[in-house]
């Protein structure tokens, strides 16, 4: 039993771990890929529907004043679980639409022969979105690299990040190395240079505290489904000052001030970079998730992943043929290990595991260019929340020596 909290309680706020799959206990341990929800979330959601859906911003009559309300109070709890103000607070999404966003955003300042950086162990959400924009507008990219135990290289991201470079992109914890890379320091890297720095955050945001404003960075995405709350929505913050200077991507209603046939005036920040009526409820639904990880605490999750790794570690130490990816060093990376088991491939392992109950993610995760780098074409990966037990981490372990036996490995 971990002694921060007690995962078994909290267990019991979430009907779907109480289901069998293959006649078996679920074992969730894809938590990387998207959480589980408590009932305090899929009933905030419901409530939503039941009690307060109008469109916000929209009426001027009594129930879409509520909604407003309710959505903008939900933006408050949310820009405070970062440290942002509310008005640096944009909903999009998901991460991988908020990244789009920002780079987008930052792209009407960049011209031929800029460059941007990134490292080498972007999830393609943070790559793919400059690689087109890099060919529209002829930009170089350039990467830093990670040493074989999945630490960036920062002396060449000093070299790196020198005054033709406009943007900084990176990830703030790989979610297939764990590594939690020093945000703070490539964020001051980049300010020397008046570069932006755009962190994806998918990772870290829902397993430890994280303060923007001691970051040091311009812009700051992650998702709410894989910090208990739905699919659906995202957060894009953006430092206040930038928010102001930059242009809106998207046009289009309840962005705006004034319209005429010809010209459009801003509405400020967050508006203008929220065109369209937005999903409400999954707004909601995710300020109700942040409630539940408050009154636990970040520190408390950041620690019950911490004491998970440790254990996972140590049983896959003792298991012939792992090879684990990423720092050994639990304090160094987030609650996720990709691994591979001998020769098994990744797909069967996941497979076999899920016979067990145990639901793994395989495959590339996303990550294609960061398995380049680490010379295999896959990984399988185990991925912790709140709610995971040591039992569990012993059954994965359980199942994995049984999986060398099974595979003939
Ligand atoms: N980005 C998510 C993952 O790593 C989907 O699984």
């Amino acid at each position: 039993m971990c002694s921060l909290f007690n995962p078994l309680k909290i267990r019991e706020d979430f009907p779907i771990l109480k289901k069998t799959f293959n006649g078996k206990p679920l074992i969730y341990l894809d938590n990387a890929a998207t959480t589980q929800k408590p009932r305090q979330v899929i009933e905030a959601v419901k409530r939503f529907y039941e009690e307060f859906n109008a469109n916000p911003h929209r009426g001027i009559y009594s129930l879409s004043l509520e909604t407003t309300r309710v959505y903008e109070e939900a933006r408050r709890k949310i820009a405070r679980l970062i440290n942002a103000g509310e008005d640096e607070v944009i909903f999009t999404r998901n991460t991988t639409d908020a990244l789009n966003l920002a780079a987008r955003m930052v792209l009407k300042k960049m011209g031929k022969g800029d460059a941007v950086v990134l490292t080498e162990m972007e999830h393609h959400s943070n790559l793919v979105p400059w690689q087109i924009i890099s060919k529209e507008r002829e930009l170089e990219m350039s990467f830093i690299p990670f040493d074989e135990n999945g630490y960036l290289d920062l002396h060449e991201a000093e070299r790196l990040i020198n005054d033709r470079v406009k943007a900084v992109a990176l990830v703030h914890a790989s979610n297939v190395l764990g590594t939690i890379n020093p945000v703070e320091k490539i964020a001051a890297m980049a300010r020397e240079v008046g570069a932006y720095t755009i962190v994806d955050a998918a990772q870290s945001v829902p397993h430890m505290p994280v303060d923007v404003k001691k970051l040091g960075v311009d812009f700051l995405a992650f998702s709410g489904h894989k910090m208990l709350g739905p699919m659906g929505v995202g957060v894009l913050y953006g430092r206040r000052e930038v928010l102001e200077e930059l242009e809106p991507v998207f046009g289009g209603g309840e962005a705006i001030s004034e319209v005429r046939l010809r010209e459009t005036r801003w509405r400020p920040p967050p508006w203008k970079f929220e065109p369209g009526t937005p999903n409400a409820a999954g707004v909601v639904g995710l300020a109700a998730a942040v409630d539940y990880l408050d009154s636990i605490g970040m520190e408390n999750v950041r620690r019950h992943d911490i004491h998970l790794l440790r254990k996972a570690f140590k049983e896959m130490e003792e298991i012939r043929d792992v090879k684990i990816y990423g720092p050994l060093k639990p304090e160094d990376r987030a609650g996720l290990i990709a691994f591979n088991l001998s020769d098994i491939h990744p797909h069967d392992l996941a497979s076999y595991l899920d016979q067990h109950g145990i639901c793994i993610r395989a495959g590339h995760h996303c990550a294609m260019p960061l398995h380049e780098r680490l010379g295999v074409p896959a990984t399988a990966r185990a991925s912790f929340y709140i709610y995971n037990t040591e039992e569990e981490v012993d059954a994965l372990a359980e199942a994995l020596r049984n999986a060398l036996e099974f595979f003939n490995a």
